[in-house]
Order: C-alpha cells, then structure tokens, then sequence
C-alpha cells in the first residue's frame, strides 16, 4: 500500500503584471507513488517544479488532482537553513521543545559529525552554513515524521559535508526505514540515498525509474544528458 499517492497533479500560478497578467504550468499532470520506507528522488534542473510538487504536497499552494497520504505527519528540510530556526533560541533549546530526550538528540549530532556541547549552546546566527543545513536535517528528525520533503537539503554544503549528510541519510534510511522525496537538481546525490529517481523536465515527469533503470539503462535522451554532465572523477 502506498504511503503517498499523487495522481495527476498540476499546478498553474498566476502572475499579475500591470498590463497583463500570464499563467505558469509550474507541474503538468504529475504521477507518483511512494511506499513506506522508499525514498524517491525527484531530480530535474531549476524551475523544472519539483519544489512546487513539495508545496503541494505539503498542502501549501492550490492545486488539480489527486493527493493522498496515508500518513500522520509530514516534516520538511528546506533549502533556507537560517529562515527555518528560531532566532533567538539556543540550538538545544529549540530541539528539546521538539523532543525532550537529551540522549536521542545528541546520538543524531553525533551522526551527522557535529559537536552537540559546542553547537547545542549556539544560536542559528553563530553557526556555519553547513552546521545550520545539518542542524536543520536533525530537527526535521525528531518528531518521528512519516513523510521527510527534502527540498535540496544538502546543495549549500561543500563537497566533504555533502558525503557526510549523504551517508547519514542512507544510515538512517536503514536503521528506522525513512520515507523520502528527496529533492534534487543533481542526479549525481540521488545515488546514495534514493530506491527510484523521477526525472522532471518543465513541470512535466520525464522518465521514472529504479536508481539502477535511470543509471544503467536511462530510456529517455534528456535523463543521458543530464547522467552525461556528472562529472566523471
Ligand atoms: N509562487 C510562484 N508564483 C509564480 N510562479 C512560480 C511560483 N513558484 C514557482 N513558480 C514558477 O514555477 C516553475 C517551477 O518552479 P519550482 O517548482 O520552484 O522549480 P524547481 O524547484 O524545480 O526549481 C518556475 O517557472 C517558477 O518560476
Ligand atoms: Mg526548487
């Protein structure tokens, strides 16, 4: 049974100017599904929708079709790390009104490399980029979601922490069954956490597939393309 069921989704703004107003198909009659413990990466370059397809299903914009989930709750890692943590509170003191259990919080710290003495008394506004991106990861944790929305979770991190967070993720995938749409425009991530990649092409789905269909055997011209751009090291 799946988790998540999205059929035929579409989603159009409109955008007012003063002598005209023009609509943009941001996702055109979108399809997927994903079960309990899958994580599935929606992978396509800037403005193709794939965070649209997050908002919506997240029940933040209006849109056609079909979503149901089957879940309780849903949390999101975004790609705004400082918009998404209170200010003026202590790091420790914003994930203990989440989850009072010291020990749980301090375990997901040491999974994602990051000092829980030093960071835990910081504010949002004295760590680093990367220590706030990860910060973020292990918040969107700690209320035991059904559903993780990732929105590029890890594109502002340098090379080195993206490994990491990467490595964490899949841990944590295997450990507690994570359920994931890991949003990303590099195909090159979804290799390390994602069971199957839906290729987005202008608000259209391009090709969907298991993570092994889209690197050994993509059917579709622009999945190569865009497999072609990574880098070969
Ligand atoms: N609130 C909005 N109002 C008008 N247009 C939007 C809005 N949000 C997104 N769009 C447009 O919808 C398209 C898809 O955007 P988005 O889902 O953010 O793409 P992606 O996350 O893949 O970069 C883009 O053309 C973008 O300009
Ligand atoms: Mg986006």
């Amino acid at each position: 049974m799946a988790l998540l069921e999205v059929k035929n989704l579409s989603v159009t703004f409109k955008n007012d100017g003063i002598f005209s107003s023009e609509e943009v198909k941001a996702v055109k009659n979108v399809s997927f599904s994903l079960k309990k413990g899958e994580v599935l990466g929606i992978v396509g370059q800037s403005g193709s929708g794939k965070t649209t397809i997050g908002r919506a299903v997240l029940g933040l914009i209006p849109y056609e079709g079909k979503i149901d989930f089957k879940g309780n709750r849903i949390s999101c890692m975004f790609q705004d790390p400082l918009a998404s943590l209170h200010p003026y509170l202590s790091i420790r003191k914003q994930l203990l009104d989440i989850v009072p259990d010291e020990e749980r919080i301090r375990n997901l710290f040491k999974k994602f490399n990051l000092d829980y003495e030093i960071i835990g008394k910081k504010k949002p506004s004295q760590l680093s980029g990367g220590q706030r991106q990860r910060v973020i990861i292990i918040r969107s944790l700690l209320n035991e979601p059904d559903l993780i929305i990732a929105d590029e979770p890890i594109s502002m991190l340098d090379v080195t922490l993206k490994m990491w967070v990467l490595k964490a993720l899949r841990e944590l995938k295997e450990t507690y069954g994570l359920s994931m749409l890991f949003i990303t425009h590099d195909l090159l991530t979804t290799k390390y956490v994602c069971d199957r990649i839906m290729v987005m092409k202008d608000g259209e789905v391009v090709e969907e597939g298991t993570l092994e269909e889209i690197f050994t055997s993509p059917k579709k011209g622009y999945t190569k393309e865009l497999l072609e751009a990574i880098p070969k090291v």
